[in-house]
């Protein structure tokens, strides 16, 4: 059987050879880069060239990047990590502006700290495009300004793949000077990432979206910024996240994101020709499907450039996920499972779709592997797995 088509980069994306070869050479060296003697100041000076390379790619200070195990590590540290702080300063902070399209890795901590710490929260919900609006934002902070303890919009959205106008938002909400948290998970390498334009106080970036290492990311955190701890130890970077650095993966990092940001321009183009010709192609032999999130063909600033998401009508999205997958094309439904029962996506039931609307989603994400032959095989692959899943919803007496 010939290779799977994978069209599902947003998950994982395959590490790059320069960064395998990165991460093999620190992992042959030995050095603990908290040790005094030369092969700990050896590691040491890997992890701050990494540091400083990160900083100069993205355009913020060096000492601003802390890093992490990757992207949920980063957003529990902005969300818990910071509302701590708030409250700890001032009593009466204890409010949280989030938006509806957010990740599980912010969704969650938010609902923790609700539940468990005095939390409230208000979401900001986007358009039927998926976009978070500023005035959106305004009003939410206005509900009572004086209680925000932080607002957090993501940058991109992982599902539909929008992309945030999160410049105007951090103006919105610097207005009111308060910490403005972004997850840049999806939108690094895809979109211009200009961290110094747009002065967000802390972002959540991670490796594995951009062919770097799994389990290595960075909390780029404002000098300012000064989040409560959620692991306590030999106090690593900068006291806000003790652990032993991983050096290999850092060193993994540092080429990934370098990689990322200089080869942004010309890869957002090629993907989105793929991206384009997989939708138009895919809605002209099913009109009844339907694109969720704003799509317009060769755009790449408000949707991802990778990104497809597809809604079938009289489909469950699981069945055409194993479907496919079965005909050799890997991609996903976008949501998440509970106890192993597939969720109606809460993107796109905050986006105003109905749960039936939503049950039929499939996710394609394209990366830096990605051939127009992985298009061909899902366009091929698609009409007979929709006509199956849709007979197996009949017959389950779920049509409609
Ligand atoms: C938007 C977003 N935030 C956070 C994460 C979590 O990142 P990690 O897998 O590095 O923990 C993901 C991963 O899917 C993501 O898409």
């Amino acid at each position: 059987m010939s290779e799977p088509a994978y069209l599902d980069h947003a998950a994982t994306t395959p590490a790059l050879p320069e960064v395998v070869e990165a991460v093999v050479a620190q992992l042959r060296r030995v050095g603990n880069a908290s040790s005094l003697h030369t092969s700990g100041r050896a590691a040491r000076r890997v992890v701050e060239e990494s540091r400083e390379d990160i900083a100069e790619a993205l355009g913020c200070r060096p000492s601003e990047v802390v890093f992490t195990s990757g992207g949920t590590e980063s957003d529990n540290m902005a969300i818990k990590g910071s509302y701590w702080a708030r409250r700890q300063a001032d009593p009466s902070r204890t409010r949280l502006v989030v938006s509806g399209l957010e990740h599980h890795a912010v969704l969650d901590p938010v609902l923790h700290l609700v539940k468990h710490d005095g939390a409230e929260v208000t979401w900001v919900e986007p358009d039927g495009d998926g976009v978070v609006r500023p005035e959106a934002v305004r009003s939410a902070i206005e509900q009572d300004p004086g209680s925000v303890a932080l607002v957090s919009v993501m940058w991109a959205n992982n599902e539909v793949g929008t992309v945030q106008p999160v410049a105007a938002i951090a103006e919105v909400v610097r207005e009111y000077g308060v910490p403005f948290h972004t997850d840049a998970v999806q939108a690094l390498g895809q979109v211009r990432l200009p961290l110094g334009e747009v002065g967000a106080d802390l972002v959540t970036l991670t490796g594995h979206k951009v062919g770097g290492p799994l389990g290595v990311g960075v909390l780029v955190a404002g000098r300012d910024q000064r989040p409560v701890p959620l692991t306590h130890g030999g106090g690593q970077e900068r006291q806000i996240r003790s652990g032993t650095l991983d050096v290999p993966g850092i060193a993994g990092l540092a080429v990934a994101v370098r990689h990322a940001v200089d080869h942004q321009a010309e890869h957002a183009a090629r993907l989105a020709r793929l991206r384009d010709r997989l939708i138009t192609s895919a809605l002209a032999a099913d009109p009844t499907m339907a694109v969720s999130g704003w799509w317009q063909p060769g755009d790449v600033t408000h949707r991802l450039a990778g990104n497809a998401h597809l809604r079938v009508p009289g489909c469950d999205g699981d069945s055409l996920l194993y479907l496919l997958d079965a005909a050799g094309v890997q991609c996903s439904t976008g949501s998440a499972c509970q106890a192993g029962v597939p969720q109606p996506s809460h993107v796109l039931l905050a986006m105003g779709l109905s749960e039936d609307e939503a049950r039929g989603s499939l996710r394609l994400t394209l990366g830096h592997s990605s051939t127009e032959a992985d298009v061909d095989s899902f366009l091929a692959a698609l009409p007979p797995a929709v006509e199956r899943a849709r007979r197996a919803r009949h017959a389950t007496g779920r049509a409609g």
